[in-house]
């Protein structure tokens, strides 16, 4: 059997929520979980410092998404599992790659386009406050996926970009220097659940309207208390389409019950009541991971062996292959001949 090698990266930024776990968590580990597909996840620390100079923020975030993602069942056997920072050949390629990708295509990333465009209409300078590291970010995040050649990279769309400009990186290297890196796709799901936040935006941390993955039970009820919901009494129909309290609760649950759900709703199920359930619903399926991610979170240095061997097990591959590009650029040993 062919196993397609799957990759994806997670930026070592905030606590997760659960818009992530809905989202990308849940479906990323049930993937690993399939004999079909041989698992690369990792954690971007490297990215992580394009987003945050805060030392305290960064090293938290890591260890607090790498206890999520173990707590939740990654299993390391499984899935390769690991820190972008312990495989040194990452920002060697990064390097290596960043001398023959074009800066024009730089120039397109969404990412970057924003920042200047934010800067403009604050008018500030154009340049105000954009790092090299935001600027070249593709190119790493190209280094990330070419390194180990991937296959397929699962992303949401506001990553699409990035991936294309990794095949096009890729492509373009091989032109020059001969075949050398895979060329990878992005995949994404379009019946991705994108989870609704306290205010019925779309959950991201960027809007503040999070409900935290893990914390309390007390904690978790306390936030789906702040849930946004109209003045409707108990005994008045609700509709369910309109509602944050509904979406949530239907990402935890099949057909069957969600048209049930529906229903109550339809026959006035009070708010108090719509959020009790909601609570119980999402409870009952975190609550066993909450406590071995509070577990992990105070074994750090379990958390550590377990990336530490994942990345020592991965070594051999990413030195071949920078082993294979360092050749095919012109960096070799004297001692080999030209
Ligand atoms: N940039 C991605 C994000 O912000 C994270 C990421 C870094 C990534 N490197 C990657 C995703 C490589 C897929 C493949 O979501």
């Amino acid at each position: 059997m062919t196993r397609h090698r799957v990759l994806t990266g997670i930026t070592t930024t905030g606590t997760p929520h659960l818009g992530n776990y809905v989202g990308a968590i849940r479906p990323a580990i049930a993937s690993s979980q399939r004999d079909d597909v041989d698992a690369y996840l990792f954690l971007a620390d490297y990215h992580a410092l394009i987003k945050s100079h805060n030392p305290d923020v960064v090293a938290q975030s890591s260890r607090e998404i790498a206890a999520t993602w173990l707590a939740l069942g990654l299993d390391p056997e499984q899935t390769h599992f690991y820190r972008q920072s312990d495989i040194p050949e990452i920002t060697e390629l990064s390097w290596i790659l960043t001398c023959s990708a074009a800066k024009g295509l730089m120039n397109r990333a969404h990412a970057y386009k924003a920042a200047v465009q934010a800067n403009e209409e604050a008018g500030e300078d154009t340049d105000a406050a954009i790092t090299m590291g935001l600027f070249s970010y593709p190119i790493l995040m190209a280094a990330d996926i070419l390194i180990f050649n991937a296959n397929d990279v699962p992303v949401g769309r506001d990553q699409i970009q990035h991936v294309e400009m990794a095949r096009d990186i890729a492509a373009r290297f091989n032109h020059h220097y001969g075949d050398t890196f895979v060329l990878p796709r992005a995949v994404v799901d379009d019946d991705m659940a994108v989870l609704q936040g306290l205010d019925g935006r779309k959950m991201s941390k960027s809007y503040g309207n999070t409900i935290p993955l893990f914390g309390t039970a007390k904690q978790l009820q306390k936030a789906i208390n702040k849930i946004k919901t109209n003045l409707l009494e108990p005994g008045e129909p609700k509709d369910p389409d309109t509602s944050a309290v509904f979406q949530i609760w239907s990402a935890f649950a099949d057909d069957a019950e969600r048209q049930a759900m529906r229903e109550a709703f339809e026959s006035g199920l009070a708010w108090g009541e719509a959020k009790k359930r909601l609570f119980e619903r999402v409870n009952d399926e975190i609550a066993p991971a909450r406590d071995e991610y509070d577990r992990l979170m105070a074994n750090p240095e379990e958390v550590e062996a377990i990336l530490i061997k994942g990345a020592e097990r991965l070594r051999p591959q990413s030195e071949a292959l920078l082993d294979k590009v360092r050749t095919a650029v012109g960096l070799r040993s004297f001692a080999r001949g030209a």
